[in-house]
């Protein structure tokens, strides 16, 4: 609906009304007479008779006014227009590999496929051995990409300004609006965009056409995706503005009144005859009651440094429980009251501390921050950005107890930033995987120099506002950590060689020296952060840990954050006195869920070095937590190390879910993560439920592994549990005796003989039976079951039904090895397949496809909205009784 603000006497917002009318082809003639009227194009002054009416009734003009808006734009709603922000993801043209002519506007691009963005046209390609990405990229292809959309920009618009933002592309993304070029942008986890108003036409059509490169590979550690895989914005304003990420709300971190906060704002104005402004900032609660108001003229120059003040009497404080946000709303005026722009920002008020003797506290209260990593695929969906696919994600990981997310390492969607705040979720953001000295042979060091600056800056920018964020991060395990790694020359193995085995004393910085180039480049950024961000503290996630570290050296990082080497924890407040401490990143281990290796108490630890291929013919890695990198421990490691000591803030276990890429401890044909705590498809493994008993006081009685073994064979149970005291454990009715956990075994056990049946444990509380769990041999696979989980409402929305496919027997037990290849069928065309996947690491099967194998009984197909209506889902296969669902999308 076209909407505008007749409150009078504002002729701005008449003549911006009126413009939106008449692009719309409607109410013209009544408005171009307002419009004319409201001293927009001619002013009132132009027209002869009613020159005397301008001068002797100037007072009168508006009333006029007044009366024109109310009576002529009855209809409108009473939203602002001045600012108008919609993304610009419809409609868009593809072409996969490099075109000379696709940048020109004329160009013929009929035959170009169409779609709708967020796209990733790595994710539709085939697993290749041959594809440069290598496995730790993921093994699938990259290339060059164009995408090109044509719109209209209304001439009634000519004295807007229209800006178009992007928050990713990956990578090297080159912008051309009419054939021109706005430049390259390389990193291709960055969010950036362009005043595109100087080169449109206005009146015409207009084409933008984006040029995107990720040919050159590796240059990421994991799988990137390729293309436009983030949402674009077309932001619509007038020339006096708030700047894009223009505020910036202070929250002091340790005044431990949240509810005394400071806004800045930073306003553009290209108007030279607009000076001074008058700047108000409307705190609204999360109902969109008013709360509090402060104005101020400034001078658009200096508005950016004057902080205008708010003090709350009683501040609701965000927290993790309860995570609420407000919506503070900036109105940039003339000194006249004439409206040019009102800005929303969401904010949440909260104070914090991480102390170097009692770690981290929120609101006052100690907490603990139980925190996972996350790369930023979707699995079958790629990297293509859907807030369903996070929203999925974050849901499973919150049920866990998990309240941390570290955004590994780079600047993540600012929608995932969005739900962290929505959700309550601590986050460490994370602007980069290495600085000067590269990992991988085309990776972002090559444009480090020139980049940096810019791309901190505007990573933090974009993300300071959102009160999830409690830390920056400003690198990942950067080889800058010592004093020469030779970078430059290294192979990915030998670099990670150097990141997790071998540096002797001679790469540390030394005693008595001054600051090294590494340790004021530490400085250099932690600065830069500090200086757009005074408000949280400054870390890195590093693996030296040894103080001569060349970052610790620099004395910049305000938290210390050790990656892995649980061996060195004990230490730190001897090495770093004073200094508060963080796990970055923890564990390493290794998992296939439904893969089991026994003994389950005889560790695996693989591979046993980075440089030296492990092999094993399964291509998997035990789900007991008995398998780990040299370089990492179990889950229960380090559980026990953050839950006994204080100090230490918290971790970020390695990983929240599997990711594409980086198939450690494998290689080919292996080509996705072992890492997750949840597999790629999100089913969770077994270690999910360990976090779940010691993370969440909701109930957890959890007994594995599966019970279809060979007759006679020595069996492993291990039962997770909470809210009990001890737990017994039945095979077909008999007691394998009575177990508890304990201070230092998180888990339960018991050595069993196979026998068909039922394996059954059972949970007592002082005394009592307070829950049981029961596991039954699965007989043939015999039928299909399907589970959908929505997300979303519909097409606009691009809601997600996650449907989960079982293969179980007759009697409804889920068959635990079943690999029976399930096909889909859609009935109906308000939806479509967007992905298959079952979590295999090693399956080469496509993600985009209409049938998957199951792996260890279970695959998953997740179906997009394509419009309202309904959907029927068939899976069949032979032999098996099939199943449906329905997808209902509004
Ligand atoms: C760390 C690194 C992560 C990932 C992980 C795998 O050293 O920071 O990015 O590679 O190892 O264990």
């Amino acid at each position: 609906m076209i909407s505008c603000d007749p409150r009078p006497p504002c002729a701005h917002r008449l003549r911006t009304c009126c413009r939106r009318l008449f692009a719309a082809k409607a109410h013209w003639a009544v408005c171009s007479f307002a419009h004319d009227l409201a001293g927009g194009g001619m002013s009132l002054k132009s027209y002869p008779a009613l020159k005397y009416l301008y001068v002797k009734m100037n007072i009168f003009k508006n009333t006029l006014l007044a009366l024109l808006a109310v009576t002529t734009l009855i209809g409108c709603d009473t939203r602002q227009n001045v600012r108008e922000r919609a993304d610009f993801n419809d409609g868009w043209r593809f072409h996969l590999g490099d075109v000379a002519e696709a940048s020109a506007p004329a160009f013929d691009d009929s035959d170009w496929r169409e779609l709708d963005l967020p796209h990733d046209w790595a994710v539709e390609g085939d697993f290749s051995q041959d594809n440069p990405s290598g496995t730790g990229g993921g093994a699938l292809p990259g290339g060059i990409g164009w995408y090109r959309k044509t719109f209209f920009a209304p001439a009634e618009e000519a004295d807007r300004v229209w800006r178009l933002d992007f928050d990713g592309v990956y990578m090297n993304a080159e912008v051309f609006v009419n054939g021109e070029s706005l430049g390259v942008r390389p990193y291709g986890y960055i969010s950036f965009g362009y005043d595109i108003s100087p080169l449109l036409k206005w009146g015409e059509d207009n084409v933008v056409a984006v040029r995107v490169d990720n040919s050159e590979q590796p240059n990421s550690r994991w799988y990137s995706g390729c293309g436009i895989y983030r949402n674009v914005w077309l932001t619509k304003t007038e020339k006096v503005r708030v700047a894009p990420n223009g505020t910036y709300v202070y929250t002091c971190a340790e005044c431990h009144n949240a509810g005394a906060f400071q806004v800045h704002t930073s306003v553009l104005a290209e108007n030279d005859q607009v000076e001074k402004v008058n700047l108000r900032q409307i705190l609204m609660d999360a109902d969109g009651n008013e709360v509090e108001r402060v104005e101020e003229v400034v001078n658009v120059a200096d508005a950016s440094s004057k902080g205008l003040q708010f003090v709350l009497d009683e501040a609701h404080l965000w927290s993790i429980e309860d995570p609420y946000l407000y919506t503070l709303v900036t109105e940039v005026e003339s000194v006249e009251g004439q409206l040019f722009d009102r800005y929303e920002t969401r904010m949440g008020l909260r104070y914090f501390e991480f102390s170097a003797e009692k770690g981290f506290s929120l609101n006052g209260k100690p907490v603990k921050i139980n925190g996972v990593c996350l790369h930023h695929d979707f699995g079958c969906l790629g990297s293509a950005f859907n807030k369903n696919a996070a929203r999925r994600q974050l849901e499973i990981l919150k049920e866990m107890g998990c309240n941390a997310i570290r955004t590994s390492h780079n600047p993540p969607a600012p929608e995932l930033l969005d739900l962290c705040d929505e959700m309550g979720f601590i986050v460490q953001d994370e602007a980069f995987d290495m600085w000067r000295k590269r990992k991988t042979t085309y990776d972002y060091s090559r444009y480090f120099n020139e980049w940096h600056e810019r791309d901190l800056t505007d990573f933090i920018l974009r993300d300071r506002n959102h009160p999830s964020i409690f830390m920056w991060s400003i690198g990942n395990e950067v080889l800058e950590q010592w004093s020469d790694a030779a970078a430059d020359t290294l192979s990915l193995a030998e670099a990670n060689l150097i990141l997790n085995f071998g540096h002797s004393a001679d790469m540390l910085a030394k005693e008595g020296e001054g600051m090294s180039v590494n340790s004021l480049l530490t400085k250099k950024l932690a600065d830069m952060v500090r200086a757009l961000d005074s408000s949280r503290p400054v870390t890195a996630g590093c693996n030296e840990p040894n103080p001569y570290n060349h970052l610790f050296r620099s004395g910049a990082l305000d938290i210390i954050g050790y990656n892995y080497h649980n061996q060195n924890v004990a230490d730190v407040p001897k090495l770093f006195p004073g200094k508060p401490f963080i796990i970055t990143e923890s564990n390493s281990a290794l998992m296939t869920r439904g893969y089991y290796v026994m003994p389950s108490d005889s560790m695996v630890i693989c591979p046993d070095r980075w440089d030296i291929p492990y092999y094993d013919p399964s291509f998997s890695c035990s789900s007991y937590d008995n398998c780990h990198a040299p370089w990492g421990n179990t889950h229960e490691e380090t559980l026990k190390l953050v839950r006994d000591n204080d100090f230490v803030s918290g971790q970020y276990v390695w990983t929240g879910f599997d990711y594409i890429g980086e198939p450690t401890p494998y290689g080919w044909p292996a080509r996705s993560s072992y890492f997750g705590i949840v597999d790629l498809a999100g089913f969770p493994k077994d270690v999910y439920y360990l976090y779940k008993s010691e993370w969440t006081d909701e109930p957890v009685l959890h007994l594995f592994p599966h019970w279809n073994w060979n007759p006679g064979q020595e069996v492993d149970l291990w039962c997770y549990y909470n809210n009990a005291d001890e737990v017994e454990l039945f095979v077909n009715g008999v007691s394998q005796g009575v177990r508890a956990k304990t201070k230092d075994c998180l888990h339960t056990m018991w050595r069993t003989v196979y026998e068909p049946g039922t394996i059954e444990v059972v949970a007592y509380k002082d005394g009592k039976e307070v829950s049981r769990n029961a596991r039954h041999t699965a007989g043939e696979p015999a039928q299909i079951r399907l589970v959908m989980e929505q997300y979303g409402e519909g097409a606009a929305d691009d809601a997600l039904a996650f449907v989960s496919v079982e293969i179980l027997d007759k009697d409804g037990n889920l068959c635990p090895s079943a690999e029976n290849q399930v096909s889909f069928e859609l009935e109906g065309d308000s939806a479509f397949i967007a992905g298959v996947d079952n979590g295999n690491p090693i399956s080469m099967e496509r993600f985009k496809d209409n049938k998957r194998k199951a792996f260890y009984g279970k695959c998953l197909v997740v179906l997009q909205a394509d419009k309202a209506g309904k959907t029927v889902l068939k899976a069949t296969s032979p032999g098996l009784e099939p199943a449906e669902v329905i997808f209902k999308t509004r």
